[in-house]
């Protein structure tokens, strides 16, 4: 069977790379060898063994009868959809790992492929080499799942585990993941916490049937963690983690990206470096963890040739994905409740005179104080900093 891989980058070369190294063994799965007939790239790559497949034009592809299958691994919104919807249209399956497109166009390219009899699959999107989304359409469609908590990006997750164990300084591990090749192209989406809302928006979306468009969700990166943030963390037995939440709330959902303060004990706690962790509750299963390594080359392309495989056995039939583009509205975020930790120059008398009673945090840090707010809303939050002078971090607890 003939396959075509659209962007030759950390992702597309490491599906060539897994297609080979595994070639008998996937071939036993689907019934015969997949073979992939052409690159889509406009670079060039001497001496690599694709060179003599290198195509610059999407249409070579489009027009080829033999390809049956397709992977995009270019990124990006476009032309990522114009190639896909292209390639859905002349009824080849398409498998993605590309998040920005499938937030932003799952719902639409989903019905474009049942519509055209192929398949449009994203495993990869989100998690890396983790399976997650096969198991919420397939293991866990009959449980209502009322809540996703999730680390769902390699980069800042690495970031923080070197920031916690080492002092290290921000620029210098975001090189690390940079070499490691965990980072976007643009490392903005995964520090300012991009990335994590498009993969929280898809699994938001997968549970609900519905469509969550990102940009609803309110979203905070890591830019704004330092090294003291990181000792205050340490003298209250706790970690920071980027993590990625979204709860059931009546018929709709709250969700939210941003830092978090974890205790020992809590499931996400020792899920470090590039690793990822999923967490899941629903009602039937109570508590679920899909936990292994959320970015880089192959462990990403591992979940691609598995969507490969899929589609190859399903090569003349439509698998139902129930994920419509009838949005959903979100709950207000005002109204979601946490305890607070804050740091600020501030003396004790105007935190007291704005939150009442709290627990006060000696981190050894001299000039200001840490404290953790009792449990309270958002929008309540929101305005109780505003009578503070000089707030230097406020990070929610779990
Ligand atoms: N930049 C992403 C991450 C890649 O660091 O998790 C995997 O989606």
């Amino acid at each position: 069977m003939k396959a075509a891989v659209m962007g030759y980058g950390t992702i597309g070369s490491g599906v060539v790379t897994v297609l080979e190294t595994n070639r008998d063994v996937i071939a036993s799965r689907v019934g015969e060898v997949i073979e992939v007939s052409k690159v889509l790239d406009l670079r060039d790559f001497p001496g690599d063994p694709i060179e003599k497949k290198l195509v610059r034009d999407y249409m070579d592809i489009v027009n080829d009868p033999e390809i049956r299958i397709v992977v995009e691994t270019m990124g990006g919104v476009e032309p990522a959809y114009t190639f896909v919807k292209a390639m859905l249209k002349s009824g080849k399956h398409v498998t993605t790992s590309n998040k920005a497109l499938v937030a932003d166009k799952g719902a639409e390219l989903i019905r474009i492929a049942r519509e055209h009899n192929v398949n449009f699959m994203f495993e990869a999107s989100v998690g890396g080499g983790i399976p997650i989304i096969r198991p919420i359409l397939k293991c866990l469609t009959g449980d209502v799942i009322e809540g996703i908590y999730g680390i769902v990006n390699g980069t800042t997750n690495y970031m923080l585990t070197k920031m916690a164990a080492e002092g290290s300084d921000f620029d210098d591990v975001l090189k690390e993941a940079q070499d490691h090749g965990y980072a976007e192209k643009d490392p903005t989406a995964d520090i300012e916490g991009h990335d994590a809302q498009r993969k929280i928006a898809i699994l938001t979306s997968l549970v609900a049937g519905r469509q969550i468009d990102y940009q609803d969700i309110p979203t905070e990166g890591i830019t704004k963690i330092s090294a003291t943030d990181m000792k205050y963390a340490e003298a209250m037995k706790r970690v920071i983690k980027l993590v990625a939440a979204s709860r059931k709330i009546g018929d709709t959902f709250s969700a939210r990206v941003a830092p978090l303060m974890l205790p020992e004990g809590h499931p996400l706690y020792h899920v470090d470096d590039v690793f990822n962790a999923i967490m899941l509750h629903g009602n039937m299963l109570g508590d679920g963890m899909f936990y292994g390594s959320g970015a880089g080359s192959l462990p990403t392309a591992s979940a691609v040739v598995g969507d490969i495989v899929d589609m190859a056995r399903h090569i003349d039939k439509n698998v139902f994905i129930g994920w419509d583009d009838n949005k959903l509205i979100l709950a207000d975020p005002a109204a979601d409740t946490y305890r607070f930790f804050i740091r600020t120059a501030d003396d004790r008398s105007a935190v007291e005179a704005a939150f009442g009673s709290v627990e006060y945090v000696d981190a050894g840090i001299s000039g200001e104080v840490g404290f953790v707010t009792g449990e309270m809303k958002q929008g309540d939050l929101d305005d109780k900093v505003q009578s503070l002078s000089d707030v230097r971090s406020c990070i929610r607890l779990a």
